[in-house]
């Protein structure tokens, strides 16, 4: 696949709250095509940047992109919800800012792993690839209620029960094995009047949730949230981009229950007309920042 980054969503607004003109130690949690983290370096020429993904392609690339900087950044495959080991490996205690952009890249959505119901690509849909549990598995295995409870739970869909009807109907003829048999599936499923007034695919939430599911991402997000505040030092802060509202209410409720934090957007920052313009996938960003107190 030819070379395309991802464009960087909310990046001054992140540059911004996260301080990095002033210079210190950051950690990138969410590493992807390295646009965040290119700026992060370029704000300050001593700043060091800690960038993590659990995508070994999503690494390569960016360490190919960003390798000028030699070693002011250090890159870690792993979860961002071992964010601790990833720190006690470098011998960092504590850090200046931690940002997460969470969901999914441009590359991901436009490579051949099944994030997109745009293109037909077997189902897979797996960030980290030595991972076992595929889309495939989750669609093909699942019993009709677990796929309900999936569907709706983490894409708050209401035809969810006749969603999973229409795939367990479905796989009883032959196993579903590419993103486009199972667009077809969760489309033929929703009433016809609902699916001419939508503006979005039929399959964006049923894809979604199944995506969520297979890569375990709200698990990680709670996880990984608390572990960042904790490697905060005093007027470090937290930027969290999030892209579903599923996400936002973790993130929002993360940071208002905490006496250490210091809230710095009492309303979610969201993408300017000309940046959704430009790149519709930031149209549905939230930022939220705090600062360590
Ligand atoms: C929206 S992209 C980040 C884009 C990046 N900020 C840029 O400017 O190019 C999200 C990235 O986070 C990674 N990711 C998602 N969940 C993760 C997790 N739990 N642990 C580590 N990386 C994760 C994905 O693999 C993907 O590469």
């Amino acid at each position: 696949m030819k070379d395309i980054f991802h464009p960087p969503v909310l990046l001054n607004e992140a540059i911004k709250f996260l301080k990095a003109e002033e210079g210190g130690i950051f950690v990138d949690a969410t590493l992807g095509g390295g646009g965040h983290t290119e700026a992060i370096l370029r704000a300050n020429p001593e700043n060091r940047v800690i960038a993590i993904d659990r995508d070994e392609e999503a690494i390569e690339r960016a360490i190919k992109r960003l390798e000028r900087f030699g070693d002011r950044l250090s890159v870690y495959h792993a979860n961002f919800a071992q964010i601790g080991v990833v720190l006690e490996r470098e011998g960092i205690s504590s850090v200046d800012g931690v940002l997460f952009d969470l969901g999914v890249s441009h590359f991901q959505l436009r490579g051949e792993r099944g994030f997109s119901f745009w293109k037909d690509d077997p189902l897979d849909m797996r960030m980290d690839r030595n991972q076992k549990l595929t889309a495939a598995e989750v669609v093909n295995k699942l019993s009709e209620k677990e796929l309900a409870d999936i569907i709706f739970r983490y894409g708050e869909e209401r035809f969810s029960r006749r969603i999973a009807r229409a795939i367990v109907n479905s796989r009883k003829k032959k196993p579903i094995e590419t993103t486009l048999e199972l667009a077809r599936i969760v489309e033929s499923a929703i009433p016809g009047k609902v699916r001419a007034g939508k503006r979005k695919h039929p399959a964006t939430k049923t894809f979604q949730a199944i995506r969520i599911y297979v890569n375990k991402e709200l698990e990680s997000i709670e996880l990984a949230i608390p572990e960042a505040i904790e490697k905060l030092s005093f007027g470090g802060r937290i930027v969290v981009i999030t892209f579903h509202s599923l996400e936002d209410r973790i993130v929002k409720t993360i940071f208002r229950d905490r006496q250490d934090l210091k809230i710095l957007t009492r309303k979610p920052v969201v993408p300017s007309d000309g940046e959704v313009a430009a790149n519709p996938a930031a149209r549905s960003a939230k930022l939220r920042a705090a600062e360590k107190v």
